[in-house]
């Protein structure tokens, strides 16, 4: 650390990155990168990054693809390749260097997992790595009257034999081929094999290194953030997408749609984006959301009757303010709910201050039996993006019970003059309520 400022970015970096290394403990991540990855020069330092989770109590998968080398060995015995709608027919010859590309790889990269160089970023790792036929695979068959040979596709995923490895603290390293129950080995992509295991095993997240330099808006802009609709609306609209980035797309889609809480598309050139996808706030890749945010949506005077009622007991405590129903039809648009099967089971609302740039988040409540699921926190995530796409740069909320609650989600206690002008001559002294700000960046 060469002088104070490195000091005190290293320091504030290292604080930030906490609560992730906390939510990210005992959790599950299947992480894939093509084969292009492993033969770069700096593969050893993806390695050792992976090696930094692992140590970080993180339930590891990974996937490697193997493309470039399949190709090489191919080349070098004049095989000629066959390719039909970008899928790849393996014929007898082809699978023979599938099954040397892969075993190579395989070996790579089980070798730098077991590095334990003093001095070096993996000393004292001790990292166990469990490979083995946890894929079960059927032909592709043929289509349009082409014989795909070889070419498999994922049939079943042992997810119990790979929880046991990864319950035993190992990193479990998957290829992309798989076994038939006739003995028979396919030909897999390492996309599909990483999405059905991370389906299979209820991962929390998919993390996709990837070759292209990440997914970009009309304003050549990366995207950040996608929910599901938003993705399924970008995956139908008339925008074209580049041939990696949407098979990306498609398969986050499938894991997302499956259980998979978040799934990262990350550039995989750029040094650390593992870690600074993880352990920052807003990442440097696409992050595609579950729809946690199911039903999730503006407020219309035809739910001011659900909003009254999931509000009235929370009112009778004094948790919330009282709203009179006429107010609360004046009001209702600023209003966000999350609706299932007819019921509102959470709502919040959000009021700008646009001088100010700043926004209210007011009247958050979730129904009794939905308190524990993460609604609202899911509500909460909903706001801030809405209120970070309107331009609004600090949320900030009174609250007089819930004040932990905003405080684990990033929000610190301030005075009232932090408060827009305007709110401060409506601020309620007899209420006495705290005042939690957060800046969203
Ligand atoms: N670090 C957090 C996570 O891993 C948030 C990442 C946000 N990334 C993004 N591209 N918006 O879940």
């Amino acid at each position: 650390m060469a002088d104070k400022h490195n000091n005190v970015d290293f320091v504030n970096w290292f604080r930030l990155s906490s609560p992730y290394i906390h939510a990210f403990r005992g959790r599950t991540f299947v992480i894939t990168f093509g084969g292009e990855a492993v033969t770069d020069d700096r593969f050893p330092h993806l390695i050792h990054d992976i090696a930094l989770l692992n140590s970080l109590g993180i339930r590891l998968v990974l996937v490697h693809g193997a493309r470039p080398q399949i190709e090489k060995r191919l080349r070098r015995s004049k095989t000629k390749m066959r390719y039909t709608s970008g899928v790849r027919i393996t014929d007898d010859a082809a699978l023979s260097c599938v099954k040397e590309a892969v075993g190579a790889i395989r070996v790579e990269i089980e070798a730098l997992l077991s590095m334990g160089l003093a001095n070096s970023p993996m000393a004292g790792a001790h990292i166990r790595v469990a490979s083995g036929n946890f894929v079960t695979a059927q032909p592709v068959g043929v289509r349009d009257g082409i014989d795909y040979l070889h070419t498999g596709e994922v049939r079943g995923i042992d997810a119990t034999a790979i929880g046991q490895h990864l319950a035993n603290g190992a990193i479990v390293l998957l290829s992309p081929i798989g076994y038939s129950p006739t003995g028979e080995v396919f030909n897999l992509t390492a996309l599909e094999v990483a999405t059905s295991t991370a389906t299979e095993l209820n991962a929390d997240k998919l993390l996709c290194l990837s070759e292209s330099k990440g997914l970009r808006d009309g304003r050549k802009r990366l995207i950040r953030q996608l929910r599901l609709s938003e993705t399924e609306k970008l995956l139908s609209g008339k925008r074209r997408i580049p041939e990696e980035d949407l098979s990306h797309l498609k398969f986050a889609l499938c894991a997302c749609r499956n259980g998979v809480r978040r799934t990262h598309l990350l550039d995989r050139r750029i040094d650390g984006s593992l870690l600074l996808e993880l352990f920052s706030r807003d990442g440097i890749g696409t992050m595609i959301t579950a729809d946690i945010y199911e039903g999730t949506r503006q407020a219309t005077i035809d739910d001011v009757g659900g909003v009254l009622e999931l509000i009235a007991p929370l009112e009778a405590e004094g948790a919330l303010v009282r709203r009179s129903r006429e107010q609360l039809e004046l009001e209702i648009a600023h209003f966000h709910v999350i609706e299932r099967d007819g019921t509102t089971i959470a709502c919040a609302a959000l009021f700008p201050f646009h001088e100010d740039s700043g926004g209210e988040l007011a009247c958050l409540a979730v129904h009794p039996d939905y308190r524990e699921s993460g609604r609202g926190e899911a509500l909460l995530e909903h706001v801030e993006h809405l209120a970070k796409e309107r331009g609004i740069n600090y949320l900030f909320v009174l609250t007089t019970r819930a004040i932990h609650w905003f405080r684990e989600r990033g929000f610190v206690l301030v005075d009232i003059t932090s408060l827009p002008v305007k709110r401060r001559e409506l601020y309620n002294y007899q209420r006495n309520s705290k005042v939690l700000l957060k800046e969203l960046v």
